[in-house]
Protein backbone atom coordinates (compact mmCIF):
# COMPACT_ATOMS: atom_id res chain seq x y z
CA UNK A 1 0.00 0.00 0.00
CA UNK A 2 2.89 2.16 0.76
CA UNK A 3 6.28 3.13 -0.92
CA UNK A 4 8.75 4.36 0.92
CA UNK A 5 8.09 5.94 4.65
CA UNK A 6 11.22 6.44 6.11
CA UNK A 7 11.62 10.31 4.44
CA UNK A 8 15.01 10.51 5.68
CA UNK A 9 15.61 13.59 3.43
CA UNK A 10 12.68 15.04 4.71
CA UNK A 11 13.64 18.43 6.82
CA UNK A 12 10.75 20.05 8.79
CA UNK A 13 12.42 23.42 8.73
CA UNK A 14 11.59 23.92 4.98
CA UNK A 15 7.83 23.26 5.63
CA UNK A 16 5.35 24.96 7.77
CA UNK A 17 5.77 22.11 10.95
CA UNK A 18 9.13 23.60 11.18
CA UNK A 19 7.87 26.79 12.30
CA UNK A 20 7.68 25.93 15.67
CA UNK A 21 8.44 23.07 18.19
CA UNK A 22 6.23 19.89 19.90
CA UNK A 23 6.91 16.98 21.36
CA UNK A 24 6.12 13.58 19.88
CA UNK A 25 5.54 15.29 16.49
CA UNK A 26 4.21 12.97 13.59
CA UNK A 27 6.29 13.38 10.00
CA UNK A 28 4.78 14.97 7.81
CA UNK A 29 5.09 13.08 4.65
CA UNK A 30 4.26 9.55 6.24
CA UNK A 31 0.81 11.45 7.41
CA UNK A 32 0.43 12.92 4.00
CA UNK A 33 1.39 9.55 2.03
CA UNK A 34 -1.23 7.58 3.98
CA UNK A 35 -3.84 9.91 4.16
CA UNK A 36 -3.44 10.49 0.35
CA UNK A 37 -3.67 6.91 -0.51
CA UNK A 38 -6.24 6.28 1.39
CA UNK A 39 -8.74 9.87 0.09
CA UNK A 40 -7.78 9.26 -3.26
CA UNK A 41 -8.74 5.70 -3.65
CA UNK A 42 -12.44 6.06 -0.98
CA UNK A 43 -15.00 8.74 -0.88
CA UNK A 44 -13.86 10.56 1.99
CA UNK A 45 -15.07 14.07 3.10
CA UNK A 46 -14.12 14.11 6.82
CA UNK A 47 -10.87 13.85 9.23
CA UNK A 48 -10.45 13.00 12.94
CA UNK A 49 -7.13 13.53 14.97
CA UNK A 50 -8.39 12.63 18.68
CA UNK A 51 -5.02 13.84 19.93
CA UNK A 52 -3.89 16.86 17.36
CA UNK A 53 -1.44 18.53 18.85
CA UNK A 54 0.45 20.67 16.57
CA UNK A 55 -1.89 19.53 14.12
CA UNK A 56 0.22 17.31 11.54
CA UNK A 57 -2.45 15.42 10.16
CA UNK A 58 -5.08 17.98 9.98
CA UNK A 59 -2.59 20.19 8.04
CA UNK A 60 -1.79 17.52 5.58
CA UNK A 61 -5.19 16.66 5.01
CA UNK A 62 -6.48 20.04 4.22
CA UNK A 63 -3.25 20.14 1.71
CA UNK A 64 -4.83 17.56 -0.10
CA UNK A 65 -8.23 18.65 0.13
CA UNK A 66 -8.74 21.79 0.63
CA UNK A 67 -12.37 21.48 1.59
CA UNK A 68 -11.61 18.31 3.89
CA UNK A 69 -13.92 18.71 6.43
CA UNK A 70 -11.54 18.65 9.96
CA UNK A 71 -12.18 17.99 13.77
CA UNK A 72 -9.74 18.09 16.50
CA UNK A 73 -9.03 17.57 19.89
CA UNK A 74 -6.34 18.14 22.51
CA UNK A 75 -6.15 18.92 26.12
CA UNK A 76 -3.61 21.52 25.88
CA UNK A 77 -4.35 24.88 24.50
CA UNK A 78 -0.87 25.50 23.02
CA UNK A 79 -1.57 22.54 20.68
CA UNK A 80 -4.81 24.06 20.22
CA UNK A 81 -3.66 27.72 19.47
CA UNK A 82 -0.66 26.16 17.15
CA UNK A 83 -2.89 23.94 15.30
CA UNK A 84 -5.44 26.86 15.14
CA UNK A 85 -3.18 29.16 13.73
CA UNK A 86 -1.79 26.74 10.86
CA UNK A 87 -5.29 25.67 9.68
CA UNK A 88 -6.33 29.55 9.55
CA UNK A 89 -3.24 30.77 8.75
CA UNK A 90 -3.03 34.92 8.33
CA UNK A 91 -5.17 37.53 6.43
CA UNK A 92 -4.14 39.75 3.43
CA UNK A 93 -3.46 42.63 6.40
CA UNK A 94 -0.76 40.47 7.89
CA UNK A 95 2.25 42.81 6.34
CA UNK A 96 0.37 45.65 7.26
CA UNK A 97 0.10 43.93 11.16
CA UNK A 98 4.04 43.50 11.01
CA UNK A 99 5.09 46.76 10.04
CA UNK A 100 3.24 47.88 12.99
CA UNK A 101 4.01 45.04 15.43
CA UNK A 102 7.80 46.61 14.21
CA UNK A 103 6.93 50.09 15.87
CA UNK A 104 5.00 49.13 18.43
CA UNK A 105 8.11 46.72 19.80
CA UNK A 106 11.01 49.71 18.85
CA UNK A 107 9.10 52.56 20.02
CA UNK A 108 6.94 51.22 23.17
CA UNK A 109 4.32 53.20 24.37
CA UNK A 110 2.69 50.83 26.90
CA UNK A 111 3.69 48.49 28.13
CA UNK A 112 1.20 45.56 30.24
CA UNK A 113 3.21 44.15 33.09
CA UNK A 114 4.10 40.37 33.16
CA UNK A 115 3.39 38.42 36.36
CA UNK A 116 2.84 34.73 36.93
CA UNK A 117 4.08 31.95 39.23
CA UNK A 118 7.67 31.26 39.47
CA UNK A 119 8.82 33.80 36.51
CA UNK A 120 12.13 34.97 37.83
CA UNK A 121 12.90 31.24 37.75
CA UNK A 122 11.96 30.49 34.81
CA UNK A 123 13.71 33.94 33.04
CA UNK A 124 16.57 36.34 33.49
CA UNK A 125 15.05 39.51 34.37
CA UNK A 126 16.48 41.42 31.51
CA UNK A 127 15.02 38.63 29.43
CA UNK A 128 11.23 39.31 31.18
CA UNK A 129 11.77 43.00 30.46
CA UNK A 130 12.12 42.58 26.72
CA UNK A 131 9.54 39.89 26.30
CA UNK A 132 7.41 42.22 28.10
CA UNK A 133 7.80 44.68 25.32
CA UNK A 134 7.40 41.97 22.84
CA UNK A 135 4.30 40.94 24.49
CA UNK A 136 2.06 44.18 25.32
CA UNK A 137 3.10 44.83 21.23
CA UNK A 138 1.06 41.97 20.02
CA UNK A 139 -1.54 42.63 22.44
CA UNK A 140 -2.18 45.74 20.53
CA UNK A 141 -2.52 44.03 17.32
CA UNK A 142 -6.26 44.22 16.43
CA UNK A 143 -6.60 41.63 13.60
CA UNK A 144 -7.37 38.45 15.89
CA UNK A 145 -6.35 36.17 13.06
CA UNK A 146 -2.72 37.54 12.75
CA UNK A 147 -2.09 38.35 16.50
CA UNK A 148 -2.80 34.64 17.32
CA UNK A 149 -0.06 34.09 14.29
CA UNK A 150 2.46 36.53 16.21
CA UNK A 151 1.85 34.24 19.66
CA UNK A 152 2.39 31.30 17.52
CA UNK A 153 5.76 32.94 16.56
CA UNK A 154 6.89 33.72 20.08
CA UNK A 155 6.65 30.60 21.52
CA UNK A 156 9.86 28.95 20.22
CA UNK A 157 11.84 32.53 21.03
CA UNK A 158 10.08 31.81 24.96
CA UNK A 159 11.56 28.43 25.02
CA UNK A 160 14.70 29.35 23.68
CA UNK A 161 15.21 32.56 26.29
CA UNK A 162 14.12 30.39 29.04
CA UNK A 163 15.77 29.10 31.97
CA UNK A 164 14.86 25.56 31.50
CA UNK A 165 17.49 22.81 29.00
CA UNK A 166 16.77 21.80 25.55
CA UNK A 167 17.80 18.31 26.63
CA UNK A 168 14.17 17.26 28.09
CA UNK A 169 10.31 18.39 27.51
CA UNK A 170 10.41 18.91 30.95
CA UNK A 171 10.91 21.96 33.11
CA UNK A 172 14.48 21.45 34.14
CA UNK A 173 16.40 24.63 35.36
CA UNK A 174 19.68 25.13 33.87
CA UNK A 175 22.99 25.53 35.41
CA UNK A 176 23.51 28.99 36.93
CA UNK A 177 26.59 29.92 34.58
CA UNK A 178 24.14 28.67 31.41
CA UNK A 179 21.80 31.03 32.33
CA UNK A 180 24.25 33.84 32.78
CA UNK A 181 25.25 33.16 29.24
CA UNK A 182 21.79 33.11 27.04
CA UNK A 183 22.00 36.22 24.86
CA UNK A 184 18.75 38.08 25.03
CA UNK A 185 18.11 38.10 20.96
CA UNK A 186 14.12 37.94 21.91
CA UNK A 187 13.28 40.69 19.54
CA UNK A 188 15.65 40.04 16.54
CA UNK A 189 14.77 36.30 16.84
CA UNK A 190 10.68 36.90 17.07
CA UNK A 191 10.80 39.73 14.49
CA UNK A 192 12.99 37.20 12.20
CA UNK A 193 10.91 34.22 12.67
CA UNK A 194 8.01 36.37 11.98
CA UNK A 195 9.30 38.02 8.86
CA UNK A 196 11.31 34.49 7.59
CA UNK A 197 7.85 31.99 7.87
CA UNK A 198 4.89 34.42 7.01
CA UNK A 199 4.44 32.98 3.58
CA UNK A 200 4.04 29.42 5.32
CA UNK A 201 0.74 30.44 6.88
CA UNK A 202 -1.52 31.65 3.40
CA UNK A 203 -3.37 28.56 3.30
CA UNK A 204 -6.62 28.23 4.95
CA UNK A 205 -9.43 25.64 5.76
CA UNK A 206 -12.96 26.77 5.95
CA UNK A 207 -14.08 23.57 7.41
CA UNK A 208 -12.64 22.94 10.54
CA UNK A 209 -13.87 22.46 14.44
CA UNK A 210 -10.80 22.27 17.21
CA UNK A 211 -11.96 20.93 20.56
CA UNK A 212 -10.46 22.22 23.60
CA UNK A 213 -10.69 19.15 26.21
CA UNK A 214 -10.37 15.67 27.49
CA UNK A 215 -11.00 13.53 24.16
CA UNK A 216 -12.82 10.78 26.71
CA UNK A 217 -15.79 13.90 27.28
CA UNK A 218 -15.15 15.45 24.06
CA UNK A 219 -16.19 11.95 22.53
CA UNK A 220 -19.23 11.51 24.40
CA UNK A 221 -20.74 13.77 21.95
CA UNK A 222 -19.70 12.91 18.95
CA UNK A 223 -22.48 10.81 16.47
CA UNK A 224 -21.70 7.22 15.46
CA UNK A 225 -19.44 6.84 12.05
CA UNK A 226 -19.50 10.92 12.09
CA UNK A 227 -16.26 10.49 10.29
CA UNK A 228 -14.50 8.50 7.46
CA UNK A 229 -11.10 8.72 8.66
CA UNK A 230 -9.46 8.84 11.89
CA UNK A 231 -5.92 8.95 12.31
CA UNK A 232 -3.95 10.33 15.19
CA UNK A 233 -0.93 9.59 17.35
CA UNK A 234 -1.94 9.23 20.82
CA UNK A 235 0.15 9.63 24.10
CA UNK A 236 2.12 6.07 24.82
CA UNK A 237 1.97 6.29 28.68
CA UNK A 238 1.00 8.76 30.98
CA UNK A 239 2.56 12.38 30.60
CA UNK A 240 4.63 12.12 33.69
CA UNK A 241 6.67 9.47 32.84
CA UNK A 242 6.80 9.67 29.33
CA UNK A 243 6.51 13.01 27.26
CA UNK A 244 5.51 16.15 29.33
CA UNK A 245 3.62 17.97 26.86
CA UNK A 246 1.94 20.39 29.54
CA UNK A 247 5.16 21.07 31.04
CA UNK A 248 6.39 21.97 27.90
CA UNK A 249 3.97 24.09 27.19
CA UNK A 250 3.52 26.25 30.25
CA UNK A 251 6.15 29.45 29.46
CA UNK A 252 4.15 30.38 26.54
CA UNK A 253 0.60 29.68 28.60
CA UNK A 254 1.64 31.97 30.78
CA UNK A 255 2.92 34.43 28.78
CA UNK A 256 0.14 34.75 25.96
CA UNK A 257 -2.78 36.61 27.34
CA UNK A 258 -5.59 34.34 28.64
CA UNK A 259 -8.14 35.98 26.09
CA UNK A 260 -6.28 34.62 23.11
CA UNK A 261 -6.37 30.88 24.22
CA UNK A 262 -9.04 28.36 24.53
CA UNK A 263 -9.26 27.81 28.75
CA UNK A 264 -11.44 25.56 30.42
CA UNK A 265 -10.40 27.45 33.30
CA UNK A 266 -7.97 25.01 35.07
CA UNK A 267 -4.88 24.76 33.09
CA UNK A 268 -2.89 27.48 35.15
CA UNK A 269 -3.06 26.09 38.29
CA UNK A 270 0.08 24.63 38.36
CA UNK A 271 3.32 23.30 36.18
CA UNK A 272 1.71 20.56 35.82
CA UNK A 273 -1.76 19.81 35.70
CA UNK A 274 -2.20 19.28 32.02
CA UNK A 275 -0.41 16.35 32.88
CA UNK A 276 -2.30 14.94 35.07
CA UNK A 277 -5.48 15.35 33.53
CA UNK A 278 -4.04 13.90 30.26
CA UNK A 279 -4.84 10.40 29.41
CA UNK A 280 -3.78 8.04 32.13
CA UNK A 281 -3.40 10.82 34.32
CA UNK A 282 -3.25 10.93 38.15
CA UNK A 283 -7.24 11.68 37.74
CA UNK A 284 -8.04 8.45 35.91
CA UNK A 285 -9.51 5.22 37.30
CA UNK A 286 -7.82 2.03 37.15
CA UNK A 287 -10.63 -0.23 35.58
CA UNK A 288 -9.89 -2.85 32.70
CA UNK A 289 -12.55 -5.37 32.09
CA UNK A 290 -11.65 -9.09 31.56
CA UNK A 291 -10.21 -8.99 27.80
CA UNK A 292 -8.51 -5.90 28.84
CA UNK A 293 -6.70 -7.54 31.24
CA UNK A 294 -5.53 -10.11 29.37
CA UNK A 295 -3.83 -8.03 26.77
CA UNK A 296 -2.05 -6.30 28.95
CA UNK A 297 -1.39 -8.91 31.65
CA UNK A 298 1.92 -10.33 30.09
CA UNK A 299 3.41 -7.26 30.47
CA UNK A 300 2.30 -6.94 33.69
CA UNK A 301 3.44 -10.19 35.23
CA UNK A 302 6.78 -8.91 34.56
CA UNK A 303 6.84 -5.08 35.60
CA UNK A 304 7.09 -4.51 39.52
CA UNK A 305 3.83 -4.44 41.08
CA UNK A 306 4.44 -1.15 42.37
CA UNK A 307 4.27 0.47 38.82
CA UNK A 308 0.88 -2.01 37.97
CA UNK A 309 -1.24 1.13 38.96
CA UNK A 310 0.15 3.94 36.86
CA UNK A 311 -0.17 1.07 33.76
CA UNK A 312 -3.18 -0.09 34.73
CA UNK A 313 -4.48 3.45 35.05
CA UNK A 314 -3.48 4.77 31.27
CA UNK A 315 -4.89 1.44 29.68
CA UNK A 316 -8.06 1.71 31.24
CA UNK A 317 -8.21 5.62 29.74
CA UNK A 318 -6.61 3.95 26.38
CA UNK A 319 -9.14 1.40 25.78
CA UNK A 320 -12.49 3.70 26.73
CA UNK A 321 -10.54 5.66 24.10
CA UNK A 322 -10.18 3.69 21.32
CA UNK A 323 -13.62 2.15 22.00
CA UNK A 324 -15.34 5.57 21.26
CA UNK A 325 -12.74 5.90 18.30
CA UNK A 326 -14.19 3.11 16.50
CA UNK A 327 -17.54 4.26 17.47
CA UNK A 328 -17.17 7.44 16.10
CA UNK A 329 -15.33 6.24 12.93
CA UNK A 330 -16.87 5.24 9.56
CA UNK A 331 -14.20 3.88 7.31
CA UNK A 332 -10.35 4.02 8.33
CA UNK A 333 -8.14 4.19 11.82
CA UNK A 334 -4.58 4.80 11.43
CA UNK A 335 -2.66 5.12 14.69
CA UNK A 336 0.91 6.29 14.95
CA UNK A 337 2.35 4.25 18.14
CA UNK A 338 5.35 4.37 20.59
CA UNK A 339 6.10 1.00 22.18
CA UNK A 340 7.40 2.50 25.72
CA UNK A 341 9.70 0.32 28.27
CA UNK A 342 8.63 0.21 32.29
CA UNK A 343 11.38 -1.91 34.22
CA UNK A 344 13.17 -2.77 31.02
CA UNK A 345 10.00 -4.25 29.52
CA UNK A 346 8.88 -3.01 26.58
CA UNK A 347 5.13 -2.90 26.37
CA UNK A 348 4.21 -3.62 22.47
CA UNK A 349 1.14 -0.71 22.37
CA UNK A 350 1.40 -1.66 18.78
CA UNK A 351 -0.15 -5.19 18.95
CA UNK A 352 -2.16 -4.32 22.03
CA UNK A 353 -3.99 -1.65 19.86
CA UNK A 354 -3.96 -4.12 16.93
CA UNK A 355 -5.74 -6.87 19.15
CA UNK A 356 -8.13 -4.32 20.32
CA UNK A 357 -9.54 -2.57 17.02
CA UNK A 358 -9.47 -6.08 15.49
CA UNK A 359 -11.96 -7.35 18.35
CA UNK A 360 -13.98 -3.85 17.78
CA UNK A 361 -14.04 -5.16 14.21
CA UNK A 362 -11.70 -3.23 12.69
CA UNK A 363 -8.95 -4.95 10.55
CA UNK A 364 -5.68 -4.42 10.54
CA UNK A 365 -4.75 -3.72 6.50
CA UNK A 366 -1.28 -2.66 7.15
CA UNK A 367 1.88 -1.96 9.63
CA UNK A 368 4.72 -0.14 9.02
CA UNK A 369 7.63 0.19 11.26
CA UNK A 370 9.18 3.43 11.15
CA UNK A 371 13.33 4.79 12.59
CA UNK A 372 12.80 7.60 14.44
CA UNK A 373 15.82 9.84 12.92
CA UNK A 374 17.80 10.77 16.55
CA UNK A 375 17.67 14.67 15.62
CA UNK A 376 13.86 14.61 15.50
CA UNK A 377 13.54 14.57 19.44
CA UNK A 378 15.75 15.61 22.57
CA UNK A 379 17.87 12.39 24.18
CA UNK A 380 15.77 12.57 26.88
CA UNK A 381 11.84 13.62 26.71
CA UNK A 382 11.29 13.74 30.84
CA UNK A 383 12.75 12.91 34.17
CA UNK A 384 10.89 10.63 36.61
CA UNK A 385 12.53 10.62 40.29
CA UNK A 386 15.13 12.86 38.70
CA UNK A 387 16.53 9.94 36.47
CA UNK A 388 16.24 10.64 32.60
CA UNK A 389 13.65 8.72 30.37
CA UNK A 390 15.41 7.75 27.32
CA UNK A 391 13.19 9.07 23.85
CA UNK A 392 12.03 5.97 21.81
CA UNK A 393 14.07 5.27 18.53
CA UNK A 394 11.04 3.30 16.40
CA UNK A 395 7.75 4.64 15.70
CA UNK A 396 4.64 1.76 14.06
CA UNK A 397 1.99 3.06 12.20
CA UNK A 398 -0.90 0.29 12.12
CA UNK A 399 -3.82 1.16 9.53
CA UNK A 400 -7.57 -0.90 10.13
CA UNK A 401 -10.36 -0.77 8.15
CA UNK A 402 -14.20 -1.26 9.17
CA UNK A 403 -15.16 -4.90 8.27
C1 LIG B 1 1.77 12.31 20.47
S1 LIG B 1 1.03 13.86 20.80
C2 LIG B 1 0.26 14.26 19.28
C3 LIG B 1 1.24 14.88 18.33
C4 LIG B 1 0.61 15.22 16.99
N1 LIG B 1 0.28 14.04 16.26
C5 LIG B 1 1.56 16.10 16.19
O1 LIG B 1 1.97 15.71 15.10
O2 LIG B 1 1.90 17.18 16.68
C6 LIG B 1 -0.29 13.45 21.88
C7 LIG B 1 -1.20 14.61 22.25
O3 LIG B 1 -2.26 14.09 23.07
C8 LIG B 1 -2.70 15.13 23.91
N2 LIG B 1 -3.51 14.53 25.00
C9 LIG B 1 -3.09 13.77 26.04
N3 LIG B 1 -4.14 13.37 26.79
C10 LIG B 1 -5.25 13.90 26.23
C11 LIG B 1 -6.64 13.83 26.54
N4 LIG B 1 -7.10 13.15 27.59
N5 LIG B 1 -7.51 14.48 25.73
C12 LIG B 1 -7.05 15.17 24.64
N6 LIG B 1 -5.75 15.28 24.32
C13 LIG B 1 -4.85 14.65 25.09
C14 LIG B 1 -1.40 15.81 24.35
O4 LIG B 1 -1.65 17.11 24.82
C15 LIG B 1 -0.57 15.75 23.05
O5 LIG B 1 -0.69 16.94 22.33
Amino acid sequence: MLGNVAFKEYKKSNDIHGTVLYPAVMVAPVQKSILSNIINNNEISSVFDAFHGSGTALYEAMEISPNMHLVGCDINPLANLITKVKLHGVNSNVFNDIEQLKKLINEPKQIFSLSFPYMEKWFREDILDTLSIVRSAIMQINDDQNRLFFWYMLCDVIRKHSNTRSSTYKLHIKEEVSILRIENNVINNFITSVETNVNKFMKKSDNFILYKGDILKIMTGIENRAFDISITSPPYGENATTVTYGQFSMLPLHIIPNPDLELEGWELDNYSIIDSCSLGGMNSEAFLNEYEQNLIKPYLNKISVSKHTKITRFFSDYFKFLKELCRVTDKYIVLTLGNRTVDRVQINLTDISRDFLESQKFRNINQIQREIPVKRMPKITSMVYNKPVASMNHEYIIIHSRN
